[in-house]
């Protein structure tokens, strides 16, 4: 721990000399008095992206600028860190509509002052209608993107009912107050980022189909109408922001060979932009806005009984979507328990189901304690077999046995225990790979979709409370479909459920019974939202986005500061590798392993696969046992992300 600490000083000082200091002196004891809350949209472009913080008294560390910010300014009117979390979660919704949401789900871990740890389940449940079979066609095959795009991908909607219910429990302040720097947010704009803008061309596609999306995101943009490869329907499209510019820009006219092949529709008042966003343009969500604030006025109710839930049903009727006012009214937040574990000497807490994060996380640990795991040294081919092969041997056992707790009898005393864990353990051969098919039977691989989004953020404050908390809509930008009126995306958590057993899902898990759809039932998770305290002292706040690589980045980051003693910045940056039995690939990051090691584990039976993009992207909060210092590191593998404290 000597090592980490230095490491940490170290840190300290440097951020320090590159003026990266926290906003009053590390060493001053006294909490800074609440100033005048700061206009959050008006902060400077300049200052977005800071990877890392350090701070005596709080710390905020989000995915986005703007919404850390919200945080903070809740912090400092006298909020705890649920408000500032709550707080934050909101502001996402506005500015980082890929994964902050009002039409998602997500998972809270709080710790109180009192070292009690606590969990919301926040995640959407099934609709009433739904079936086993929703997204198969009559031969029985799954239907190419049904269960990913439009109404029928959503899950009724968690966050609002579950960011409130924690408010109400554990807050201090009012809803208004923690609301109103996302409703500013909303109403006046905020300066999109480069982040946002490639995001919105990536997911152009999908976005443009729906006229509500359109609207808001896209407005000004040429369109045309296409025959859709997969349905056989006709779809609108937007002209991609380049061949926009070529055909309908300002020294473009008349419009090129494009707009004269196709049937082609200028919106009326188009604008010069020609709805391309440049870095920095102001982004005004007034729909959006009116929400926020009517669930401000009126609370969840709003939502799920009031004029929204009546939005929200008429935008489902529109779009052949299942989600009625029965589903709204029915849904139900849970507060649990959370899913302990200790690992050499740390006590780890995380999210139980309907989360397979916090069993899964706690299964690999278990397997890799009875290993040095020091010894075999940081990404060396020993190292990361035993790391694969515990990552492989927990995920058989998630995608065979867990699912929603209201719906499946899980053996989770099993799974949980060190016994247990020991034998999986013992099962590991040093020398070679062990066949995913021989774990548990089975073998079907997918390809994920491309550019997936969730996001995490961790807050800690100077009253003892911590937060550790992840959202989605799943995909980027969720179903795609902006509830008409309402201006918000709603999920597409339904490709969640084990569509058909033994196909894979966006991610490649292989899933069985256990979550097959049923009306009603959450779909199995991997949010990893997660708490490390030691000798009964808040130790770190951690989790990340990644999909089914969110349980194995966790236990990566836990392990390269518990193992391997490394500062929180570089335990956050290190390369990952994951496992996840099916497919039966090791993966890894680029810049991770190199050749020579790579070839090494080929040696030991492991097929290794380059992932083509990074995985996961943590915002993380360590406290420094022996100065009680809070470090915030937001991975710089996101865009804006912002770590800040006081
Ligand atoms: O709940 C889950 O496990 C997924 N819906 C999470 C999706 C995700 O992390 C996409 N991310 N980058």
């Amino acid at each position: 721990m000597t090592s980490l600490r230095r490491a940490f000083v170290s840190l300290a000082l440097w951020l320090v000399a590159w003026g990266c200091a926290p906003a009053r002196p590390a060493g001053d004891a006294a909490p800074p008095a609440p100033s005048a809350a700061a206009d959050v949209a008006a902060q400077p472009l300049s200052s977005a992206g800071s990877g890392a913080a350090v701070a005596r008294h709080a710390m905020v560390v989000s995915e986005q600028e703007y919404a850390t910010r919200a945080g903070i300014e809740v912090l400092r009117k006298g909020g705890n860190a649920v408000d500032a979390a709550v707080a934050v979660g909101f502001a996402l919704a506005v500015v980082y509509p890929e994964a902050g949401n009002l039409g998602g789900g997500g998972f809270m871990v709080i710790r109180l002052p009192d070292g009690r740890v606590t969990t919301f389940d926040y995640r959407e449940k099934a609709p009433l209608a739904a079936t086993a079979d929703m997204f198969l066609d009559a031969r029985g095959n799954v239907i190419e993107n049904l269960s990913w795009e439009g109404h029928l991908a959503s899950g009724v909607p968690g966050s609002v009912k579950g960011m409130l219910t924690a408010l109400e429990r554990y807050g201090r302040l009012d809803r208004a107050s923690v609301m109103a720097p996302a409703i500013r947010l909303a109403r006046d704009g905020f300066p999109v980022s480069q982040g946002l803008i490639e995001a919105l061309e990536g997911e152009r596609r999908v976005l443009c189909r729906f006229a509500t999306t359109r609207e808001v995101f896209f407005a000004g943009r040429p369109t045309r109408v296409v025959q859709d490869s997969l349905s056989g329907g006709l779809r609108t499209e937007c002209f991609a922001a380049d061949s926009a510019r070529q055909a309908f820009g300002p020294a473009g006219q008349p419009p090129g060979e494009l707009a004269r092949a196709e049937p082609f529709r200028v919106p009326p008042g188009v604008d010069r932009r020609l709805g391309v966003w440049t870095a920095g343009d102001t982004l005004r969500q007034p729909d959006l806005a009116r929400t926020l604030e009517t669930i401000a006025r009126d609370g969840a109710a709003a939502f799920y009984e009031g004029p929204i839930a009546e939005l929200i049903v008429d935008e489902m009727r529109g779009g052949s979507g299942l989600i009625t006012r029965q589903d709204l009214a029915a849904y139900d937040v849970v507060e649990r328990e959370p899913v302990h574990t200790t690992y050499r000497g740390f006590d780890v807490y995380s999210m139980p189901p309907a989360s397979s994060g916090g069993v899964i996380l706690a299964e690999i640990l278990n397997v890799l304690e009875p290993f040095d795991v020091k010894a075999l040294g940081f990404h060396s081919a020993r190292g990361v077999h035993v790391l694969a092969e515990a990552m492989r041997r927990a995920y058989a056992d998630r995608n065979r046995f867990l699912g929603d707790p209201a719906f499946v009898e899980m053996p989770l005393a099993t799974l949980l225990s060190k016994d247990y864990a020991g034998e999986l353990a013992a099962s590991i051969d040093t020398t070679a790979a062990t066949p995913s098919a021989e774990v548990l039977a089975g073998a079907l691989f997918g390809t994920p979709h491309e550019s997936l989004q969730t996001t995490h953020y961790s807050i800690v404050d100077s009253a003892g409370y911590a937060v550790a908390t992840t959202t989605t809509l799943n995909g980027g930008f969720g179903s795609g479909v902006v509830v008409e009126g309402a201006g918000f995306f709603l999920n597409n958590e339904m490709d969640d459920f084990t569509v058909k057993p033994g196909v894979p899902n966006a991610y490649g898990l292989v899933q069985g019974e256990a979550n097959a759809i049923e009306p009603g039932k959450r779909m199995l998770s991997a949010m990893t939202p997660t708490l490390v305290t030691k000798d009964g002292a808040l130790f770190l706040v951690v989790g990340t986005p990644g999909g089914s690589t969110i349980i194995t980045t966790v236990a990566q980051v836990v392990s390269n500061v518990i193992d391997h003693g490394m500062p929180l910045e570089r335990a956050v940056a290190a390369g990952r590798v994951h496992h996840q039995h099916l497919p039966d690939a090791l993966q890894a990051e680029p810049f991770t392993l190199s050749e020579d090691t790579v070839r090494r584990l080929e040696a030991l039976g492991h097929e290794v696969r380059l992932r083509r993009w990074t995985s996961g992207r943590v915002n993380a909060i360590l406290r420094d046992p022996a100065t009680g210092l809070y470090q915030g590191v937001a991975d710089l593998r996101q865009y804006a992300g912002l770590a800040e404290g006081f």
